[in-house]
């Protein structure tokens, strides 16, 4: 079968992948569409180191393929999204909902591939750059067969990362303010997710101009472009302490929330620079390992601001998963609109170049 290959040095489309049976408790699905995310672009150069070589992708949805002896959750034929956290659903973090947390799902790395008769592993316990891949159980997400497909594979990591930041990991009150850096596949999911909860004022900020439209039809009220002015201050006038300062003490002044969606330390700053008093910082964008921030402490401590971080957005796979279709078959979380594009798999270093010129809000793979 088909698969986008990661050997350490490119991304190779191959058509010698092999994928072994079921075990027990898992699952072969047969990927219809898989969104490319940020973070397979980060695999490509080193940001996120992995062992080699891998089958790449983990935003995918498709029809199950063949289900092991003891699945009694999905069936052949069933449509899924396949969740990233492949949690073990028996330990105490699973017992308190908070799934993300399961040490299982850290370095959970099998080898269920082989590329040309060599041993291969999977990416995020998931391969979605794969036409038929192997998940457990719990990672198999039934969802109407009514969604199409080339939407449903966004929520498996851009949308749950997005908007379980905002219902999740934040505590967002209806009229509070916030800003999102970065208006890509997840910081379109939190603008979207912001606007659901009833915030007052979403800034969206991008260093691409062109990305103004989308988030401000997703719910950003403003826009601020990154590549023009510095967006930190921009955003400090938009919201001053007073009429005569835009900063009061501690650096008073600014939004309640800001979500940073890029993976850069600067960016980082900007986004704790922007706070009000009380307001508290999501981190979400993923850089290299060990890339640090400089926070002035007594901005965060004197005043209650804080720093919290967001791994897939807190996500609790079987219940965030059918709720986000929900709010989509509700017409309040607009799925479509973020595909900007469906390429076929052979297509995916197409891909690549249009995310680096700016041109996707999300790119879709079809098999
Ligand atoms: N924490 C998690 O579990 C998790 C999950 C998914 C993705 N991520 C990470 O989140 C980040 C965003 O992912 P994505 O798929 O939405 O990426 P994306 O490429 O779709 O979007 C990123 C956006 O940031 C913009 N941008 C780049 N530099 C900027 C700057 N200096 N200022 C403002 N905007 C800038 C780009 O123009 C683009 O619109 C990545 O770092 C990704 O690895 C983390
Ligand atoms: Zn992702
Ligand atoms: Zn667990």
């Amino acid at each position: 079968m088909r698969g986008i290959v990661y050997t350490g040095e490119a991304a190779e489309i191959r058509t010698d992948v092999e994928v072994r049976g079921p075990g027990p408790s898992e699952v072969l699905v047969r990927i219809a569409a898989a969104g490319v995310c940020h973070s397979d672009i980060s695999c490509l150069d080193g940001t996120i180191p992995w062992p080699t070589p891998f089958l790449m992708g983990h935003e995918g949805a498709g029809v199950v393929e063949e289900v092991g002896s003891e699945v009694t959750q999905v069936k052949k034929g069933d449509h899924v999204v396949v969740a990233t956290i492949s949690s073990c659903g028996k330990c105490r973090w699973c017992g308190i909902g908070k799934t993300s947390w399961c040490r299982s799902t850290l370095a959970n790395r099998h080898e269920p591939f082989t590329v040309g008769g060599v041993k291969a592993g999977n990416f995020a316990a998931t391969s979605s750059f794969a036409e038929v891949t192997l998940i457990k159980e719990i990672q198999a997400v039934k969802i109407p067969k009514d969604v199409p497909l080339t939407s449903a594979c966004l929520i498996a990591c851009g949308v749950v990362t997005g908007l379980g930041s905002v219902f999740n990991r934040a505590n967002i009150q209806p009229g509070q303010t916030a800003a999102v850096f970065g208006a890509g596949g997840v910081g379109l999911s939190v603008i979207q997710a912001l606007r659901i909860k009833a915030a007052s004022r979403i800034v969206a900020v991008d260093a691409v101009a062109g990305k103004a439209e989308l988030a401000l039809k997703m719910g950003a009220t403003d826009f601020v472009n990154a590549s023009e002015v510095d967006s930190a201050e921009a955003i400090r006038e938009l919201f001053p302490h007073s009429a005569e300062m835009v900063r009061g003490p501690f650096g008073a002044g600014g939004v309640d929330w800001s979500f940073e969606c890029v993976g850069h330390p600067k960016v980082l700053e900007a986004a704790i620079e922007v706070l009000d008093w009380g307001g508290i910082c999501v981190s979400v964008g993923q850089p290299a390992p060990g890339v640090t921030v400089p926070v002035p402490i007594t901005h965060l401590n004197q005043v209650d601001r804080g720093l919290i971080g967001s791994r897939a957005g807190g996500v609790r796979p079987q219940h965030d998963i059918p709720m986000i279709v929900q709010l989509y078959r509700q017409g309040l979380f607009d799925l479509d609109s973020m595909v900007s594009k469906t390429y076929p798999m052979e297509d995916f270093h197409t891909v690549v170049d249009d995310m680096h010129h700016g041109k996707l809000a999300r790119g879709v793979l079809t098999f």
